[in-house]
């Protein structure tokens, strides 16, 4: 069996939970970096992380890394590569790509040379002068980091975070690959009973739902390798298979939302529904300062409003002091917030037992855990 190196970018902070869920999966060599984390496997390790990863924000194939200092240098190391193991001849192969501290700065000139490389390296191996391109996109993507060039495959197409549940989200909806992650954190079992007094289009919820039962995020979605020729169908239909024997048919897990909001009521139980779940997700409209917990062990995992502008941010800080009055301090109640404000604590009136970084799209926060 061919072994692939792969690479799967992540939210920055993520790199840990991924690296073992990685190992979880299957995958071999896994070595986490800043912001994505490498492994290796077979092409079933390649559906595989697109059908279960929760954390991963898409899998990429590493088709070979070099140096380059010149464009003479980066079209020669392009061209070097053996793109025909991955590329037939009527496929689609646009390219994109970023570059950072290198001499190589220019991506429109570094993506036409990319290209042409690709184009020439392929036209030696299938004899022609014309490549029509009309076949399944095989998306290309170089990365250079201090003049260190990677060219890689994209297996996944559409993000992995895009569940497919979510085609309706509010204004600020919180990443679904953050939100699983602050489950892994805060541990999903299949009887949790989790709360979520904001709870907007519902995502928290619905991936700790998804978490307790086991059910890979990616099993309905549809990926850019399924139509890889150099990969076997088979491969998919076994993954899939696989994941769905995973499934735990009957759980006692529930989930709660609350918003003040209406819609977003609506929104998260539209939402539940299309990503089945909705036998375990309850929502109502309550604002948090009539939110209470039941007796028992109970977990809330919440993204409250961040507040962006000063108006906001005191609106926002006075909905921290409210939900310190109403997260009671007792034993079996946890609560993990996540926040961008760096005095979170002090409207919260507890300093947390732990505080981690995440980062929810380019604004750094805190999960501030209360556990103990
Ligand atoms: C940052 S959003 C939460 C997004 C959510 N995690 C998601 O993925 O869609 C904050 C939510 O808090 C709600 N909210 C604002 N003030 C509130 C209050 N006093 N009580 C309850 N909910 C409130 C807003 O309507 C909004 O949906």
């Amino acid at each position: 069996m061919k072994k692939y190196n792969m690479i799967a970018p992540c939210i920055f902070g993520v790199e840990g939970i991924l690296a073992d869920e990685l190992r979880r999966i299957g995958a071999d060599d896994v070595n986490a970096e800043n912001g994505r984390v490498l492994f290796s496997g077979d092409a079933s390790m390649i559906a595989a992380a697109n059908i279960n990863s929760r954390f991963a924000e898409r899998i990429m194939l590493n088709l070979g890394t070099f140096r380059a200092m010149t464009f003479t240098e980066l079209f020669d190391g392009v061209k070097a590569l053996p793109l025909e193991e991955y590329i037939s001849v009527k496929d689609a192969f646009p390219v994109k790509g970023w570059s950072i501290n290198s001499q190589l700065h220019s991506i429109p000139d570094c993506q036409s040379i990319v290209k042409k490389a690709c184009v020439e390296r392929l036209k030696t191996v299938y004899k022609t002068n014309w490549f029509e391109e009309t076949g399944p996109v095989h998306q290309l993507q170089f990365s250079i980091m201090k003049d260190q060039v990677t060219l890689m495959l994209d297996t996944t197409g559409h993000g992995l975070h895009k569940r497919g549940y979510r085609a309706n989200s509010n204004m600020a909806p919180i990443k679904e690959t953050l939100a699983a992650a602050m489950c892994d954190i805060a541990r999903i079992y299949p009887d949790t009973k989790i709360f979520d007094p904001f709870c907007g289009s519902g995502t928290i919820l619905i991936e700790a739902a998804l978490m307790a039962k086991k059910q890979a995020p990616g099993l309905r979605q549809h990926f850019a390798a399924e139509r890889f020729s150099f990969i076997d169908e088979k491969v998919w239909s076994e993954q899939r298979a696989a994941a769905m024997d995973k499934i735990l048919p009957d759980i006692e897990f529930r989930a709660v939302g609350y918003d003040i909001d209406p819609e977003c009521v609506k929104l998260t139980l539209e939402n539940a529904k299309k990503a089945g779940v909705e036998k375990y997700v309850r929502a109502e409209v309550r604002d948090v300062k009539d939110f209470k917990l039941p007796e028992g062990r109970t977990l809330v995992i919440t993204n409250p409003p961040y507040g962006e502008r000063l108006l906001d941010i005191r609106a926002a800080e006075e909905l921290y002091k409210t939900m310190g009055n109403v997260f009671p301090q007792e034993q079996g109640k946890k609560y993990y917030v996540i926040s961008p404000h760096d005095e979170f604590e002090k409207f919260f009136g507890r300093k947390p037992d732990k505080k981690r970084k995440l980062y929810n799209g380019m604004i750094k926060c805190d999960l501030n855990m209360y556990f103990k």
